[in-house]
């Protein structure tokens, strides 16, 4: 037995688009053992995308188990793993019989363009002008309302479960939730209000479902998962099963909004940018909503028990890592994710390529979901670098279009971004990040800040941490800050012709 000290431990599982992962933090927020898997992605036609349900729950158990015999091995005690935060890539819909537990459908993941036409026909609707003000997301493809009425119209199995009153629905922390809790009979069907705000169904100031929005997209009589907060003691049950057996679930946040915690983005007029499949930059708009004018969606950032909800104003952007995979696996121009930002540096510029990265139609602050991916500028002294740069650069530029429109929305211009996600790993990206902004980047040594933010939910919640002061200090050792090197004059001119590009891209699907 090795002799390490005794203190608190939390722990959080990350559910993200592509991997599964669990971590287990000390208390100063320095990650002791971890265990990361990816699992398959589907695509049973263009733009569909789903998950196995079960190979979701099964790798988020295998991560709990690798992870905490880790932990054991290097002498620490399961004891002291205190509670349990679950994180999740948000809106991704799950249905499953109430009475059998089973799912119903494979998990409809949130870039699936399949409701395409839904939307079209949902916004003639009457009383789609009034969604937004409801619920602060605009009518697209992204959330689950339009993806549960989807299955509704077109899965027998789910308009069966219906019939009978035993179709229950959830976004992916509901349906781990109540796996990791027991499942049939037994598994609590719960959600937090930050994942609650990606469906739809949520009033954004009462943070309860709203009868219109239910009605507005056909789904009464579904089974939902009931809101509790984002950090409680009470609220979530204990793991029913496995190597930790018994711990309390404490905390649950939706991956962005984990993320704004992770990095302690807790005050107003702090932001934060992800880049993960997609990327999604959150801004601390305190605890009142407020409703974008300018393109960017409403959402809860966390709600604590006892503590008033705060609120953010998101820009998500569809297409980030997942566009760098797209190179790796469908063009071979990388071996690995990693290598992209080595591939763009070898050039100093694009050579006049603009990749518009919209495989799934454009997100904020554009919303068109008529868009699909088409690379501008080609001409024969173009190379794979130039390209690998252009991929990069579409999400820095989508980053300053969200910018734009957060400090049309606040009255207020960001002085620095703190990011963290897969590729603010790269040197190059970042630097190419603040290149086209035109302000600082600000990057932490430990990145796994989705995660972490999880663990403070759960430890909040169990006293790890009482006060978000104590939580100033975490994770600001070792952080890196990324200078423009451009004139406002490079940066207007770059993005002018990312902008012509982005309106070229669309109008493509009928
Ligand atoms: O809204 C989707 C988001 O939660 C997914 O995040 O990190 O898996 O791209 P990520």
């Amino acid at each position: 037995q090795k002799n390490v000290p005794r203190e608190a431990f939390t722990a959080a599982i990350d559910q993200g688009t592509t991997s599964s992962r669990f971590l287990i933090f000390d208390s100063t927020g320095t990650p002791r053992a971890s265990y990361q898997m990816e699992f398959e992605q589907l695509y049973p036609h263009s733009g569909w995308i789903e998950h196995d349900p079960y190979e979701l729950v099964n790798s988020v158990k295998t991560c709990i188990e690798r992870a905490t015999e880790e932990f054991v091995a290097d002498g620490y005690v399961v004891e002291d793993i205190k509670a349990i935060g679950v994180t999740n890539q948000r809106e991704t819909t799950v249905v499953w019989d109430t009475e059998s537990g089973k799912p119903l459908y494979n998990a409809i993941v949130w870039p699936d363009t399949r409701t395409s036409k839904l939307v079209h026909e949902l916004r003639k609707k009457e009383g789609s002008e009034k969604l937004r003000e409801l619920c602060g997301l605009p009518l697209s493809t992204y959330p689950s309302s339009v993806k549960l009425a989807w299955m509704v119209r077109h899965v027998p199995a789910v308009q069966a479960a219906l019939k009978a009153g035993r179709l229950s629905f959830g976004t992916v922390d509901s349906w781990l939730l109540y796996n990791l809790t027991g499942g049939v009979k037994v598994g609590l069907h719960v959600t937090d209000p930050s994942n609650a705000s990606r469906t739809m169904f949520c009033n954004i100031k009462t943070l309860e479902y709203d009868d219109f929005l239910i009605d507005f997209f056909g789904v009464r009589g579904v089974n939902m998962p009931k809101i509790v907060p984002s950090s409680d003691p009470d609220a979530y049950g204990v793991l029913s099963d496995g190597i930790l057996k018994g711990i309390k679930i404490a905390g649950c946040l939706g991956d962005q909004s984990a993320a704004l915690v992770g990095q302690c983005g807790f005050t107003p007029g702090m932001a934060k940018n992800t880049y993960g499949t997609g990327c999604f930059l959150l801004y601390n708009t305190g605890n009142e909503p407020v409703v974008s004018s300018n393109g960017l969606l409403t959402t809860v950032a966390y709600s604590f028990k006892g503590h008033k909800p705060v609120y953010a104003l998101e820009g998500s952007i569809a297409v980030a890592g997942s566009a760098i995979k797209f190179l790796r696996d469908n063009l071979g121009l990388i071996k690995h994710s990693g290598e992209i930002g080595e591939l763009a540096s070898k050039v100093k510029d694009s050579g006049g390529v603009v990749f518009v990265t919209a495989f799934s139609g454009l997100f904020a602050p554009y919303w068109v979901d008529d868009a699909r991916g088409t690379i501008f500028g080609i001409t024969q002294y173009t190379t794979k670098e130039h390209i690998a740069r252009a991929t990069i650069e579409a999400t820095c530029f989508q980053t300053k279009a969200i910018l734009h429109a957060m400090e049309k929305d606040s009255g207020t211009a960001l002085h620095t971004l703190a990011v963290d996600g897969g590729m603010s790993n790269s040197d190059v990206c970042m630097q190419l990040q603040a290149d086209i902004m035109g302000i600082d980047v600000d990057r932490p040594q430990m990145r796994e800040t989705t995660a972490l933010g999880a663990a403070i939910a759960a430890g909040f919640a169990v006293n790890v941490w009482q006060e978000f002061d104590e939580l100033k200090n975490i994770n600001r050792e070792g952080r890196k800050t990324f200078t423009p090197s451009t004139t406002e004059e490079q940066r207007s001119g770059l993005f002018s012709l990312w902008e012509k590009a982005v309106k070229k891209a669309q109008g493509w699907v009928d």
